[in-house]
C-alpha cells in the first residue's frame, strides 16, 4: 500500500521510558508506521545541550532504543537511528543558522525556560536547539511531524526557517513540514498534579518488574477530597482512574466509576486493580524487551543500519541544497 508521505520524530536519549513516554509519543510512532515511512531519530547531540556530562548518553541511548523497540518500532521497515551517526545534520544546520534571525531564536519560550533552569550553562547550542531540530526535520524530507503540544511551536519555527531558506536561494528543496498533535491526554504523574516525569521521580517506567510497578501504583495518588474507605469518591477527579479508562476493560471501568461513587469500591482494591490490568498490558512489551536486552549487538546492528539508510538520504538533500546555494 503507498504510503501517504514521511513522518520524522525525535526525542532526547533519556533512558528508560515511562507510561507517559508511551501514552504520549511512543504509541503514536508505532501507529503512524501503518501510514507513513516513519523516521524516528534518538537526538543525542539535541541532549549534549542540557547535560554536564556525557558518562551515561551510551546507556541511555540503548535504554530508549529497547523501549522503542520492544514497544513496536519496526525497523525493517521504517529507519530508526542515533542523530549524530548522521553528522550531515549538522551541516545543514549551519546551512540554517544564516537564515534565522537571533531575535527569533532568543524569543523562543523554550529558549527563556532553559536559561532559567540552567543559569549556569547558557550555551550557544541551547539557543541554536531549535535550528537543529529544523535541520534534523528537513534533512530527511519531512512531510509530517509528531509532537507534544510543548515542541509544536519549534515545528511552527522550522517552516519559517523553510521559508526564508526556499526564498533566499530562490528555490523550493526545503518541504515545510506539517505539525501533528500526538498528545490526546496529559499523562499525570504518581502525584496525580503534574505532568509524569522522570526529572520529578512521578513516573512508571515500561521496563519495571510487575513487582516494582504494581508498588509503584500503590503509591499513587487518588481523588484528594476522599479521606476514609467510607467516603463516596469522585473518579472525575482521580488519576488512577484516568489509567483504568486506558488500560482496564470496559466493563471494570463501568463498574469501578459506580462503585467508586458509592464507597463500595476503595482505592486500595482499585489500585490493585489497575497494576494488574497494567501489568498483563506490559507483559509482551517486557518479554520482547528482555529478548533484546540480551542481544546488545543485535540492536547496535539495527541501529547502525537505520543511520545507513538514514544517510543515504541526507546526502540527497545535502547535495541538494548546496546546488541551490550555489555552493562552489
Ligand atoms: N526537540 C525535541 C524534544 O525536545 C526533540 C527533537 C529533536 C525533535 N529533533 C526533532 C522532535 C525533530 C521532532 C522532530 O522533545
Amino acid at each position: 500500500m503507498a504510503k501517504k508521505g514521511r513522518v520524522f520524530s525525535g526525542a532526547r536519549p533519556t533512558g528508560r521510558q515511562h507510561l507517559g513516554n508511551y501514552l504520549g509519543a511512543i504509541q503514536n510512532y508505532v501507529a503512524l508506521q501503518d501510514d507513513y515511512d516513519c523516521v524516528y531519530c534518538i537526538v543525542d547531540v539535541h541532549a549534549l545541550t542540557t547535560v554536564e556530562t556525557t558518562q551515561d548518553l551510551r546507556k541511555n541511548t540503548f535504554e530508549m532504543a529497547l523501549d522503542w523497540l520492544a514497544a513496536g518500532i519496526r525497523p525493517e521497515e521504517s529507519i530508526l537511528f542515533i542523530q549524530s551517526h548522521v553528522p550531515e545534520v549538522m551541516e545543514l544546520h549551519t546551512y540554517l543558522s544564516m537564515v534565522t534571525a537571533l531575535g527569533k531564536l532568543t524569543d523562543l519560550p523554550t529558549f527563556k525556560e532553559k536559561v532559567a533552569q540552567q543559569p549556569e550553562n547558557v550555551n550557544y547550542g541551547l539557543l541554536g536547539y531549535p535550528v537543529l531540530m529544523t535541520a534534523d526535520i528537513v534533512l530527511y524530507k519531512t512531510d509530517v511531524v509528531p509532537v507534544g503540544v510543548d515542541q509544536a511551536p519549534h515545528v511552527e519555527f522550522a517552516r519559517e526557517i523553510v521559508r526564508s531558506f526556499n526564498y533566499r536561494y530562490n528555490t523550493k528543496v526545503l518541504i515545510e513540514p506539517q505539525v501533528k498533535h500526538t498528545e490526546i491526554l496529559k499523562v499525570l504523574g504518581i502525584d496525580g498534579k503534574a505532568k509524569m516525569s522522570k526529572s520529578l521521580n512521578n513516573h512508571i517506567e515500561l521496563a519495571a518488574t510487575p513487582q516494582e510497578t504494581s508498588a509503584r501504583v500503590m503509591e499513587m495518588v487518588t481523588d484528594p477530597a476522599r479521606m476514609k474507605r467510607t467516603d463516596p469518591g469522585n473518579p472525575e477527579v482521580c488519576n488512577v482512574f484516568s489509567m483504568h479508562k486506558i488500560f482496564s476493560p470496559a466493563e471494570e471501568v463501568n463498574m469501578i466509576d459506580a462503585e467508586c461513587r458509592r464507597a463500595g469500591i476503595g482505592c486500595v482494591d482499585c489500585k490493585k486493580r489497575f497494576a494488574a490490568n497494567l501489568n498483563q498490558h506490559l507483559e509482551p512489551f517486557r518479554a520482547k524487551r528482555a529478548e533484546l536486552a540480551s542481544q546488545p549487538d543485535h540492536v547496535a546492528d539495527v541501529l547502525n543500519n537505520g543511520a545507513e539508510r538514514a544517510r543515504v538520504i541526507a546526502q540527497e538533500t545535502i547535495k541538494e541544497v548546496r546546488e541551490a546555494m550555489q555552493l562552489p
